[in-house]
């Protein structure tokens, strides 16, 4: 047994062996919020470690998937997956209808992180930004006719966007887009790049960040 500390309840509770501190919590009559059950799908459950993290099992599964979603500090666990071998102190962080909403919209944010921490993997993103002229319009039969645009301006954005890959950055633009917002961003500028298909090198630029 571990003695669990929660607060604001300020409750001391001794955890049974193999008991989470979720299960702990309700059975000595804590209103702790579970909205899924304890199924690590909610994230509602969640506490703050004030005290004893170190007495923490590692995080399950599915909880370090919730964890990477919503880049959780190594304090904050799931009540509902956590064991603990030792004393700890607990904060509950979601106590009233105004936490539960917020946690709710939390939880509704896509994040490509989540699904590569579901699938063990992790993924990376490559922009490339061009500006000139394409056209516009639909193609396809009606059932599934869709809007799109096609022209060289086209097929060269998405050669930029390759070429992230090579250049070892997340987000290039040719120097016609470059020359568009100029004043607006801070870049560094590549040596001058070959581009499938185009003949002759050109001028990429990494987009760094916004001007101040
Ligand atoms: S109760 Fe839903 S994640 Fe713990």
């Amino acid at each position: 047994m571990a003695r669990v500390r929660f607060l604001p309840d300020e409750l001391d509770v001794e955890a049974l062996a193999d008991e989470t501190l979720l299960d702990a919590s309700i059975r000595a009559g804590i209103p702790h919020t579970h909205a899924c059950g304890g199924n690590a799908r909610c994230s509602t459950c969640r506490v703050i470690v004030l005290e004893g993290v170190e007495n923490c099992a590692p995080r399950t599964g599915a909880e370090h998937a919730i964890a990477a979603h919503l880049q959780f500090d190594v304090q904050v666990q799931l009540a509902c997956q956590t064991r603990v071998t030792g004393p700890v102190t607990v904060r509950r962080l979601v106590l009233d209808e105004q936490d539960l909403a917020l946690v709710e919209d939390e939880m509704r944010k896509p994040g490509i992180e989540a699904v590569g921490a579901i699938h063990g993997k992790s993924f990376d993103i490559g922009i490339g930004l061009h500006y000139g002229e394409v056209i516009v319009g639909s193609v396809g039969a009606s059932a599934d006719k869709r809007r799109t645009v096609v022209g060289d301006a086209v097929n060269f954005a998405s050669r930029i966007e390759t070429a992230n890959k090579n250049a070892d950055t997340n987000f290039l633009m040719s120097e016609a887009a470059y020359l568009q917002v100029a004043n607006e961003v801070e870049v560094n500028q590549c040596p001058p790049w070959d581009i499938r298909g185009k003949t002759g090198s050109y001028n990429l630029f990494e987009v760094v960040r916004p001007k101040l």
